[in-house]
């Protein structure tokens, strides 16, 4: 029982099976609310922790800095060895042309600015949120190796996607020939209902060994089933002030492949959340889905997950829905 700890790719570094997502701390939703205030942040990284969860993700924009200091104040009073945080710097975070990116000023001012709010000493794991055209591949390829040599981040990871897996492979044959840290590990969406990353971004990650820790594990809540075809989604969910997730997520294509995951939650007595996790925790390639639970009692219900087991059928036939 509890969350195991596996290696992150082919690093020597372990994490908790599950991630826990931090997205929504400090961030206020379309209809001006905070979604995860400070108290409830700490409640939501207790139970994680207390499930046995060390594996923390953030990134430097995330509640325009909120997240890393509600976890930056939770760690101060815990031993924050035993912690992997996670975080990533690409989307604007100040005013003007260099407040974003991947250019040298906006990694090494963020960078910096991570580790004040986080109130640590290093970052465990570094992403670039998204990849830059504007900044060429070996100027940001060496300054996150300098992180690395200074001992501000331990390993170097990749946020992007289906179209960028070529690029994702330069930046680490750049690497390689300059005998820069490489990206050991990436962070792209992916879910039983979408599946861009199927058509060459895993082969790409297999090839250079990258661990894939994939974000939206449930499609955002769409595959929690508290989504019904045809009708308006209930009330205080993300479907009910976000049109954005509505448009993309509440699709008939989506509806179908749901039917599916649901069929399967009743065959093995479990909740449809708990088993699109288990679906990405019996992938080969997957490192931890970073669950972004936003009370305890959805956290609580989706770290259970991990001791789910699901039969290679029942895994295909899930696979094979979408
Ligand atoms: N690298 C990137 O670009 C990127 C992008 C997005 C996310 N991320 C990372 O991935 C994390 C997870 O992303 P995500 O929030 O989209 O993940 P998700 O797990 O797919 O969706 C989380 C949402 O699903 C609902 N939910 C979760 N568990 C539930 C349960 N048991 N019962 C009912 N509803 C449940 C909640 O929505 P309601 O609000 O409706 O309750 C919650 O906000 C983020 O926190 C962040 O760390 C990274």
């Amino acid at each position: 029982m509890g969350l195991d700890a596996v290696s992150l790719g082919r690093t020597g570094l372990r994490v908790s099976e599950v991630a826990f997502g931090t997205w929504r701390f400090g961030r206020e939703n379309d209809a001006g609310e905070v979604e995860v205030g400070r108290e409830r942040a700490h409640e939501l990284l207790d139970a994680y922790a207390d499930a046995g969860g060390r594996f923390i993700d953030t990134a430097d924009m995330y509640g325009s800095g909120r997240a890393e200091q509600y976890i930056g104040e939770w760690l101060a009073g815990r031993d924050r060895d035993e912690y992997v945080v996670a975080s990533k710097i690409y989307w604007p975070t100040r005013e003007g042309p260099n407040g974003r990116g991947l250019n040298r000023k906006h990694l090494r001012n963020n960078v910096d600015a991570i580790l004040d709010r986080l109130d640590t000493d290093y970052l465990d794991v570094l992403y670039i949120h998204r990849w830059d055209d504007r900044t060429p591949a070996r100027e940001f390829m060496r300054t996150l190796d300098e992180f690395v040599r200074d001992g501000k981040v331990h390993y170097l990871g990749a946020s992007t996607f289906e179209p960028n897996a070529w690029k994702v492979a330069k930046a680490n044959e750049i690497a390689r020939r300059e005998g820069y840290e490489p990206f050991t590990v990436v962070q792209p969406r992916y879910n039983a209902v979408n599946r861009e990353i199927e058509a060459t971004y895993l082969d790409m990650c297999r090839d250079y060994d990258l661990g894939v820790v994939p974000w939206s594990p449930l499609a955002g809540g769409f595959l929690t089933g508290k989504y019904a075809r045809g009708e308006v989604p209930p009330e205080g969910t993300r479907g009910a002030t976000d049109q954005q997730f509505v448009d993309s997520y509440l699709t008939p294509e989506n509806f179908d492949a749901l039917e599916e995951v649901e069929a399967v939650a009743e065959e093995v007595g479990a909740t449809p959340a708990q088993v699109s996790l288990s679906w990405l925790l019996h992938h080969e390639q997957v490192v931890a889905p970073i669950t972004g639970a936003r009370t305890p009692d959805q956290l609580r219900e989706n770290l259970a997950a991990a001791d789910l087991t699901l039969s290679a059928d029942q895994f295909e036939r899930i696979a094979d829905a979408k």
